[in-house]
């Protein structure tokens, strides 16, 4: 499952007013199931009561070097091996200056010198300390140790300043957490992947479009994002957040997403459409809105660029090519002539009709159709799905390069 159940996670907390911040992100890691201990530094204390932190885990906090309780002794050589992963947030400018110095002068600074898990460290302090070359330096110096950092979002900053150091979103922080349980299988592959509708516009009010929400396409660029994937998402309109450490590129129309992808397509090693494309577009977009004085009118609709068939036409070796067919009925002949016809690799054929599958749902079953087999999925996640065509993908791949 590509989520934190289950996973131990040691929460270092250190005195920024971001600290209430973490005290949420432990919730959001509780509900997932993940099992959580947190040690605090003395300056967090100052910002966030250790029994916010306690009562959240249901564990007791870890804050001294030299508690005596028999459970504690030890506690700095202890703790990380009973941890998968160790995550500083918020990571003050002092605490990533300990860290880079290898000082071990209180309890969370020496946990981390002892460890041999990955560390994530999430900073939050004032932009200027954040820019300042002697922090920056020691970020770097911290990076080359292989210590992962969380980029600080950008906003007002509770100095009252603007600029970056904001600790950044859970989210940002979950997809690195989970990017340590996956394998780096798609590092050093650049995927291109499209998602979501396209709209044509028939007037200034109005357009045609379809239900794609663009679940599937995201779940898609960030499950290779964590496999180590360097991602470029063509987007048409849709209501979901960019996935963070990704290219996102947003467009409205079938013939913007057909440039955008042109435009990169040559520098992917994979191409993945899962968008909804619109078939057809108004012929014309009118200059101003239709008026419905009339008992009805004709729509004249021309054909929409076939941007995965125009990929298929000028296929380079080595590059695979994965096609989505949206289906109703005779859904295998249907995705065995699409691949045919559009030249690819693999088509992930999918139900639209279902109650789980398809539009605007969370899950998906889909037969992977390549040339040699098919292979029909369980109804999963959109993202076990994706995971599943990712690991197809990386077959085809081994085995083109062995033929
Ligand atoms: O976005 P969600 O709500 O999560 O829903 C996911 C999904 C149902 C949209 C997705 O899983 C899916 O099936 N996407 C493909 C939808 C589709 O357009 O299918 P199609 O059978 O009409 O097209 C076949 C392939 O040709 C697709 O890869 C499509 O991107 C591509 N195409 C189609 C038309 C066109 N003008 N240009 C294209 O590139």
């Amino acid at each position: 499952m590509p989520d934190l159940r289950g996973k131990r996670i040691l929460l270092g907390v250190t005195g920024s007013i971001a600290a209430y911040k973490a005290a949420d992100w432990l919730r959001s890691l509780v509900k997932e199931e993940a099992r959580v201990t947190v040690v605090m530094t003395e300056a967090a204390e100052r910002f966030v009561s250790p029994l916010t932190f306690s009562a959240l885990s249901g564990q007791s906090v870890y804050r001294d070097m030299f508690d005596e309780a028999p459970d504690r002794i030890m506690a700095h050589i202890n703790l990380s091996r009973e941890a998968d992963a160790i995550l500083v947030a918020p990571a003050t400018a002092q605490t990533i200056a300990r860290l880079a110095h290898g000082m071990a002068d209180n309890l969370l600074s020496t946990v981390i010198l002892a460890a041999r898990i990955p560390v994530i460290i999430c900073p939050a302090m004032n932009s200027f300390m954040l820019s300042h070359p002697a922090t920056q330096d020691n970020i770097r110096r911290l990076e080359s140790f292989g210590y992962h950092f969380v980029q600080p979002g950008s906003g007002e900053l509770a100095c009252g300043e603007i600029g970056d150091g904001r600790l950044s979103d859970w989210d940002v922080a979950r997809e690195t957490l989970l990017s340590l349980f996956q394998p780096n299988d798609l590092k050093g592959q650049t995927v291109l992947i499209t998602a979501g509708p396209t709209r044509e516009a028939l007037d200034p009010a109005r357009f045609l479009t379809n239900r794609s929400s663009g679940k599937m396409g995201f779940a898609l660029a960030r499950t290779a994002r964590r496999r180590g994937a360097e991602v470029i998402l063509v987007a048409g309109p849709v209501q979901l957040s960019d996935p963070p450490g990704i290219e996102a590129v947003h467009v409205t129309t079938a013939e913007e997403m057909r440039r955008a992808v042109m435009d990169r397509a040559t520098t992917a090693d994979v191409v993945v459409k899962s968008a909804a494309v619109a078939d057809f577009r108004p012929l014309v977009c009118a200059d101003h809105k239709i008026k419905k004085g009339q008992q009805g009118i004709q729509l004249d609709l021309i054909k929409n660029p076939d941007i995965l068939a125009e990929l298929g036409a000028m296929r380079t070796h080595g590059r695979i090519l994965v096609g989505f067919a949206a289906e109703s009925r005779d859904h295998a002949d249907e995705g065995q002539r699409k691949l045919r016809e559009k030249n690819v690799d693999l088509m992930v054929v999918n139900d639209i009709l279902g109650a789980s599958t398809g539009f605007d749902v969370e899950t998906n079953q889909v037969t992977l159709i390549d040339r040699r087999e098919a292979l029909t999925l369980p109804l999963l996640s959109k993202e076990e799905t994706a995971d599943r065509i990712w690991d197809k993908v990386l077959q085809l791949q081994s085995e083109s390069s062995a033929a």
